[in-house]
């Protein structure tokens, strides 16, 4: 008797789930939370004293001191109705074939364009870095500022900003959303060009040459970052005019990689493969190495004092 009612029901259900599943599917803008959680460990590695224990302080207690932990913190709240205006920083979009980068703080002088969607000035990727580490470096001596910013929130979004500028197709172009509205196949999945650079290579990499273990990838990036890419640290963490951070150079970087690696080969429709994934990977890894170099040389400088250092950002 109960049979068709239940049935009925199993039905509804169904609909139910496949009309609520876009909402479910997490609409993924920025390094997955592979790519986040490699960059942040690897910043750990280079962190000096100082600036490990101003973390450790400042960390939410469900990092349990891992400041791997929260480097998602970002994209898990972008959809909250509190954060939403956060939304248009994890990216900038640049005009439609322009392989290169125009914003800058030029000494403190803002030229070019980072702007959301609705004209707020200074929201987009570059700028949010500049905010994050302002805001972290005016607490520095400053008590009032501890209470003006929560700072807590400050390093978990300036740890996965630095991680998000250093995805090319962040730093993509205007008209196809970053690679978002370039459908194409990877492998057999059908996918989008954006979501191919924030989590399939990485994905696949994991599965085809790290037996699906994030921490023997990211031994390997480490290893490299000692035997291959040491001489070129310093010049990695250097910000001209002693800056604190220099978002605009990490971005131009990006979108002429997205030019180079991420959009040749990948019109709308195309099929990705061996041939694309073997040659981009070493990109995407040298990436990873970079922006966690990076964002470890940014909280030395906020965090280490002493240190002369001009302008604001
Ligand atoms: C700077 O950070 C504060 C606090 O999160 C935020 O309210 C503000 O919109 C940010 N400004 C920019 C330009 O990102
Ligand atoms: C600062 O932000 C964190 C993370 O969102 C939150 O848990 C905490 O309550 C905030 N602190 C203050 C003083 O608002
Ligand atoms: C290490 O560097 C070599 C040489 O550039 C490169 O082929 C390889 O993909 C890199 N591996 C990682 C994990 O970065
Ligand atoms: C940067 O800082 C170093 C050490 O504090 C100093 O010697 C150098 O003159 C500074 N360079 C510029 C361009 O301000």
């Amino acid at each position: 008797m109960d049979g068709p009612k239940l049935r009925c029901n199993e039905r509804a259900i169904t609909v139910l789930v496949v009309l609520l599943m876009p909402l479910a599917l997490p609409t993924v803008l920025g390094w997955g939370k592979d790519g986040h959680y490699a960059i942040c460990k690897i910043s750990l590695e280079y962190l000096s004293e100082d600036a490990l224990f101003a973390v450790k302080q400042l960390l939410p207690d469900s990092a349990e001191g891992d400041l791997a932990a929260v480097c998602s913190w970002p994209d898990e709240v972008r959809h909250n109705r509190h954060y939403r205006w956060s939304s248009a920083l994890h990216y900038v979009d640049t005009p439609d074939f322009k392989c290169n980068y125009q914003y800058c703080n030029c000494l403190g002088l803002f030229i070019g364009d980072c702007h959301d969607s609705s004209g707020h000035k200074h929201r987009c990727v570059t700028g949010a870095i500049y905010n994050y580490t302002m805001q972290l470096k005016s607490a520095r001596g400053d008590a009032s500022s501890e209470l003006k910013y929560n700072l807590t929130e400050a390093l978990m979004f300036l740890s996965h900003f630095v991680g998000d500028v250093h995805q090319p197709l962040h730093v993509g172009f205007t008209g196809d959303l970053g690679g978002n509205s370039i459908t194409v196949r990877w492998y057999r999945r059908k996918t989008n060009l954006h979501h191919v650079w924030d989590d399939m290579i990485i994905e696949s990499a994991l599965k085809t040459f790290y037996g699906s273990d994030l921490s023997i990838m990211i031994q390997a990036i480490q290893s490299n970052i000692t035997d291959i890419w040491s001489n070129d640290i310093s010049f990695w963490e250097h910000c001209a005019h002693n800056y604190t951070a220099c978002p605009d150079r990490y971005a131009s970087e990006s979108i002429s990689l997205a030019c180079k690696f991420a959009y040749k080969n990948a019109t709308p429709g195309s099929t990705l493969e061996d041939e694309y994934f073997l040659s981009r990977l070493p990109i995407v890894e040298k990436r990873l190495a970079q922006g966690g170099v990076r964002l470890a040389a940014i909280l030395n400088r906020i965090f280490t004092s002493n240190k002369a250092s001009i302008a604001q950002a």
